[in-house]
Parts: structure tokens; C-alpha cells; sequence
């Protein structure tokens, strides 16, 4: 399930937000966060597995369409569906604007099925 980002989860979303490339610097890393808590328009979520937060999305939500700029699943839990789950799911939440990527995360993006246009 998709948790929405509170502050109480700023390490684990941190320690998530890593793992994406061109996160891995501590500053370029606190930089992001900022932009996700003080913007309403950056949403960030967090998947739950059991007890533990083991996926992060981030999205910069338009009017009409919505951008996935970030989207990372912890090492151990790779290779299971879970970017596919948060990735179907946030289709939901966004019910019909269009989906959008970004450079880094086109080409996973294009391996998940699209359910309202975009990409
Ligand atoms: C990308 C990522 C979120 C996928 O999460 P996941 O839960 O392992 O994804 P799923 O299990 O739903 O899907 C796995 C499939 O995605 C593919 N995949 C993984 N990373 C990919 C990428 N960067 N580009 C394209 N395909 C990718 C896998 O090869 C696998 O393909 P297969 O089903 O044909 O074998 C995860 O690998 C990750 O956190 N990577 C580091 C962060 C990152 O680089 N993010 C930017 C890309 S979104």
C-alpha cells in the first residue's frame, strides 16, 4: 500500500531516495526532501511491506498530467513487482491526469502498463 510522506518518515524516505542516482549526494539529498515538504505540488509516498517501508515515489503533480521523478525500492526487495505496484497505484491516485517521466525514470515507466494514456 501507498503511505503518503509525513515527517515522522524523513530517514526512511531519505535512506530510499538514495538509491536513485542522482541522489546519492547527502546535499543534493537534502535539497529534494526540501522541495517535497515545502511544495504541495511534489508529492512523495512510501510503500509498506509488512512492518517496513520498502518503496518511495515521488511525483510533481499539474493539472492535467503528473511526473514521476522519483521511484526506488529498497536492494533486498527488487525484482518482485513492487515498482510495478506503487506505480499502478499512483495511476489511481491520480485517477485521470496523464503520466509523465523523467529521463531517469522513462525507461522503467515504459515497462509498466499505462491505464489512462501518457508516457
Ligand atoms: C527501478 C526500481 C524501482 C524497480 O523496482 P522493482 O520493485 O525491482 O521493480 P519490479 O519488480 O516491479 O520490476 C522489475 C523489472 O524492472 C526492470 N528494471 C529495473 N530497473 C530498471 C530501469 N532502471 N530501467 C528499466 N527497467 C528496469 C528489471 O530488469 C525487471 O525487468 P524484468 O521483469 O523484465 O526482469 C528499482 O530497481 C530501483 O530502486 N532502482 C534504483 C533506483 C533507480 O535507479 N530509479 C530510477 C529508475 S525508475
Amino acid at each position: 500500500m501507498l503511505y503518503r510522506y509525513k515527517k515522522s518518515f524523513e530517514k526512511i524516505a531519505m535512506g530510499l531516495l538514495s538509491f536513485m542516482p542522482k541522489e546519492r549526494e547527502l546535499k543534493k539529498l537534502q535539497q529534494t526532501m526540501h522541495i517535497y515538504e515545502e511544495n504541495p505540488d511534489w508529492q512523495l509516498f512510501l510503500w509498506k511491506k509488512g512492518d517496513d517501508f520498502v518503496g518511495l515515489l515521488g511525483v510533481e503533480v499539474g493539472e492535467e498530467t503528473y511526473t514521476i521523478h522519483h521511484l526506488s525500492v529498497n536492494p533486498s526487495h527488487r525484482g518482485y513487482g513492487i515498482g510495478h505496484e506503487m506505480v499502478d497505484k499512483i495511476q489511481d491516485i491520480m485517477q485521470n491526469r496523464r503520466m509523465l517521466a523523467t529521463e531517469e525514470t522513462e525507461a522503467f515507466l515504459k515497462k509498466c502498463p499505462v491505464k489512462k494514456g501518457g508516457l
